[in-house]
């Protein structure tokens, strides 16, 4: 036990970021996109000369299950699809001794907005991916695949499915893969396009041909999922990291990266690469893998090429839409799991949003509010109502019908709206909108007639960075 305890201190304590360069640059590592340059990369003959398939062949020969979820608990990855749960952990939850079938159910629907990087992988890599799939399937004892695509990725769809033939026809998926016990099927499931159906359960609701309502948990899909049976859901960048954990051991994959805090145990650091992006009031908005590590402000600067002519940047959103903002005086902190919650904010899919001096903070949180409260599924009172109801209060406020009365009901709405519904997608709506609203309220107040002083010190703007329920408001 002690000696256990010491070995974890050590991982924990090794720091091993990459080095910048003599210029000061954060340097791509490129692993789960070291085939996005190479023409035809999507295709079997050309994805199996750079490797495509040996880790499953490794493991189908000579690893047990056990031994796959193992590795991936050493690797310490956690899932990329904006929770970051411990994927090892989650695959060790599925239940081992069961009569029912299991499922896999692969997350691409990649529904958040300023999000693209799994349909990177699935449009350049197709072949790692359904890799990764079939490893996870394989460690958890999955013998039938579905991966819900959304409808607005016909191309994605199309490679998919294009792999899963040329896996099938050379013997990679199906009956008796590679000549082992191991069989398993893979079958693409098209979404419609509501953002809803990228929440796991909402997921399992529309993959089983009923509306995208998401669940109570418990039950996790773990043990009762597609079909009420044992389902492992994870995302497409997720599994994509399978094969390499595999092929170098996921010491290897545990040791890159930021580690865990051994003074901590809710941070339990942000190992290996991940897909990060940029969107918005940028020069060169795109996608590059890092090892983790980077700051805000270098992948804007060293990759996004920085404000665009003329502009500054005003607010970052690092992790899709649904994170707090941060502002231009924070950018200097890493893209990690830990880190970002540390200063009030979160990784969330690691793609950041930019706002420039031209962007009205106003308009920002309407058009926000709106896209929450367009694909709220409407079983939650709270997020049904709250989320339009924050729409038409800044719909007010830009109209210049607002008072700062409007902000108090905001408060008040944020907090009886946060941690009181059935799925995460109304906190997603209220961290956005209450971290602009606290750390741009001059430019609410701005928009106000009669209001004199709008840059007036506000109790609400006393701690930009807190994120939880104002005690303040709270009392009213
Ligand atoms: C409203 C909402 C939308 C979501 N959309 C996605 C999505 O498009 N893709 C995704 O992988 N996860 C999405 N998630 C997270 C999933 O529910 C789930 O946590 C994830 O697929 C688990 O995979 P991971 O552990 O590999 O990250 C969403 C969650 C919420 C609340
Ligand atoms: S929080 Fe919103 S989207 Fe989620 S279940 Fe409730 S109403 Fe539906």
């Amino acid at each position: 036990m002690a000696a256990k305890k010491s070995a974890s201190k050590k991982s924990a304590s090794k720091k091993s970021s990459p080095k910048r360069g003599d210029d000061g640059r954060y340097p791509e590592t490129k692993i789960l996109s070291a085939l996005f340059d190479v023409k035809d990369g999507w295709k079997l003959a050309v994805a199996k000369k750079h490797g495509a398939y040996k880790n499953l062949e490794k493991a189908l020969k000579s690893m047990s299950p056990a031994e796959v979820i193992d590795e991936v608990k050493t690797s310490r990855v956690r899932g990329r699809g904006g929770a970051g749960f411990p994927t090892g952990v989650k695959w060790s939850f599925v239940p081992t001794e069961t009569d029912k079938p299991k499922y896999l159910v692969l997350n691409a629907d990649e529904s958040e907005p300023g999000t693209f990087k799994d349909r990177w992988l699935m449009e350049l890599d197709p072949h790692l991916v359904l890799e990764g799939c079939l490893l996870c399937a394989y460690a958890t004892g999955v013998s039938t695949i579905y991966i819900y695509v959304r409808g607005e990725y016909p191309l994605s769809q199309e490679r998919l499915w294009g792999a899963i033939h040329e896996a099938r026809k050379a013997g990679l998926l199906g009956d008796k893969i590679m000549g082992t016990d191991f069989s398993c099927e893979a079958y693409v499931h098209t979404g419609a396009g509501a953002y809803i159906c990228g929440e796991e359960t909402g997921m399992l609701e529309s993959l089983e041909g009923k509306r995208g309502h998401p669940r109570i948990k418990p039950p996790f899909p773990a043990v009762e999922g597609a079909f009420g049976c044992p389902t492992v859901i994870n995302n497409v960048e997720t599994l994509a990291h399978v094969p390499s954990i595999i092929e170098h051991g996921g010491q290897w994959f545990a040791d890159m990266g930021i580690a865990p805090d051994p003074d901590n145990p809710r941070a339990l650091g942000s190992s290996g690469t991940k897909l990060m992006g940029l969107s918005g009031d940028i020069k060169t908005p795109g996608c590059w893998e890092f090892e983790f590590g980077i700051t805000v402000r270098e992948l804007i600067e060293q990759y996004g090429g920085g404000a665009l002519e003329g502009r500054t940047i005003k607010a970052v959103i690092p992790g899709g839409l649904s994170m707090p903002v941060l502002t231009a005086d924070e950018l200097d902190v890493p893209m990690g799991f830990d880190a970002l919650v540390k200063v009030g904010s979160g990784l969330g899919t690691g793609t950041a949003i930019v706002m420039d001096d031209a962007c009205d903070m106003v308009e920002a949180c309407e058009n926000i509010a709106h896209f929450f409260a367009d694909e709220s599924c409407g079983q939650c009172t709270p997020c049904r109502e709250g989320c339009h109801w924050m729409e038409k209060i800044f719909t007010r406020i830009k109209a210049g019908d607002g008072t700062p009365a409007d902000l108090d009901l905001l408060e008040r709405l944020f907090i009886n709206i946060e941690g009181r519904t059935i799925c995460a997608l109304a906190d997603a709506a209220v961290w956005p909108l209450r971290s602009i609203l606290r750390k741009f309220r001059h430019e609410f107040l701005a928009k106000m007639p009669g209001h004199t002083d709008p840059h007036e010190k506000d109790p609400h703007a006393e701690d930009p960075k807190a994120s939880s329920e104002p005690a303040a408001v709270g009392a009213n």
